[in-house]
């Protein structure tokens, strides 16, 4: 399998760390891709009888392969590759550059996995299009939930299943934020301070307590598993800025918890602060994500872990090309 990787900053280099790291293992499972581009915003390495990822971590752009201004968006579709894997920065207004390298991609007959999530919220059905008439695959386990396997559980493990709905914390700073109010008393605005200090938020932190965030996960996760077709306009959106301590420390004397859930079913789909009992499963703290799929079959099912981190994300995307590695393999 021929392999380029598109944007190379945290996560994408995560994921060339983690092939190395693994090599053994994914020979070992038939993974054993050549990478023949690596795409960066101003440039890419691009070797057709595959590229040393040692060399490009350690060297970047003084490695010999580098070429200086050869952009993904004008490469992708001659590049004799089977698997794109797109990693570039996340934009929710217009989705690029990711949605222009997924459609090149798609419409060029390549598969692609992808952790961004600004293509698949504003464009879900005509990039699943494009790839079920090209005959392509295109998966995206990491732009919900970081490492957690959710759409892989929902397609592979419970196939017998009906999913009726889906429940879950998606969104790891405000999860990290409401944890601290809860066990330390402290004001939103602390909190907020807390988790900027720590890293876990972003200097403008908009998205993350407003729920815009949590709500393009959740469109994803409608449209991926329920098989709907939502757009972000759909969702039912309050943040968290109104919460204050004294409501926290008041649902903890009753045994509840206050937690921002998305949920989505049929008839509804929305994200909000919500009381839950302190022994739900749903009730995990810090920066964890939790999700919980109701089925007809199994009932529920709830996987809990990490929603961010490059290595973690890593992993989500490591899985989604390996199952694409596991089918062509299967088809030839
Ligand atoms: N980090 C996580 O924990 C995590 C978790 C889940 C999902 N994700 C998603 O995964 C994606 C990557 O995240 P990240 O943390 O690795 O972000 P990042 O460190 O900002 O990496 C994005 C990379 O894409 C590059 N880039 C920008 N425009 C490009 C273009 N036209 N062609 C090729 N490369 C381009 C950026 O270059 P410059 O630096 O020059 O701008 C940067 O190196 C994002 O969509 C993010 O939302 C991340």
């Amino acid at each position: 399998m021929k392999m380029a990787l598109v944007g190379f900053g945290n996560v994408g280099k995560a994921v060339a760390e983690v092939m190395l790291e693994k090599r053994e293992l994914l020979q070992k499972v038939g993974f054993e891709p050549t990478v023949v581009a690596v795409f960066e915003r101003d440039g890419s390495w691009i070797d057709e009888k595959g590229l040393k990822l040692q060399e490009i971590l350690s060297k970047g752009n003084s490695s010999p392969s580098w070429v200086e201004g050869a952009m993904a968006e004008e490469r992708i579709a001659d590049l004799d590759c089977d698997l794109v894997v797109e990693m570039t920065v996340t934009n929710i207004d217009d989705g690029e550059p990711g949605l222009t390298h997924i459609r090149e991609a798609l419409e060029n007959g390549k598969d692609v996995v992808t952790s961004n999530k600004g293509p698949l919220v504003l464009a879900f059905p005509e990039l699943m299009d494009i790839a079920e008439k090209r005959d392509r695959i295109l998966l995206y386990e990491a732009t919900v939930g970081g490492a957690i396997p959710v759409f892989h559980v929902a397609r592979e493990a419970l196939l017998v299943n009906n999913i009726i709905s889906i429940t879950g914390i998606l969104n790891g700073t405000s999860n990290y934020i409401l944890t601290k109010m809860t066990e330390e008393k402290v004001s939103f605005n602390a909190a907020l301070r807390e988790a900027q200090e720590k890293g876990y938020a972003e200097a403008d932190p908009t998205y993350d307590i407003e729920g815009i965030d949590a709500a393009s996960k959740l469109v994803i996760l409608a449209n991926g598993i329920l098989k709907m077709k939502k757009i972000i306009n759909d969702v039912r959106i309050e943040g968290i800025t109104r919460i204050t301590p004294e409501m926290t420390e008041l649902a903890m004397e009753d045994g509840y918890l206050v937690k921002h859930i998305g949920y989505v079913d049929r008839n509804r789909i929305e994200i909000m602060p919500r009381l839950i009992p302190r022994s739900s499963p749903l009730a995990v703290g810090g920066t964890l994500n939790v999700i919980s799929l109701k089925t007809d079959v199994a009932q529920d099912i709830t996987l809990i872990g990490r929603g961010a981190g490059p290595r973690e994300t890593a992993s989500a995307v490591l899985g989604d090309a390996l199952y694409i590695n596991k089918i062509r393999k299967e088809n030839k």
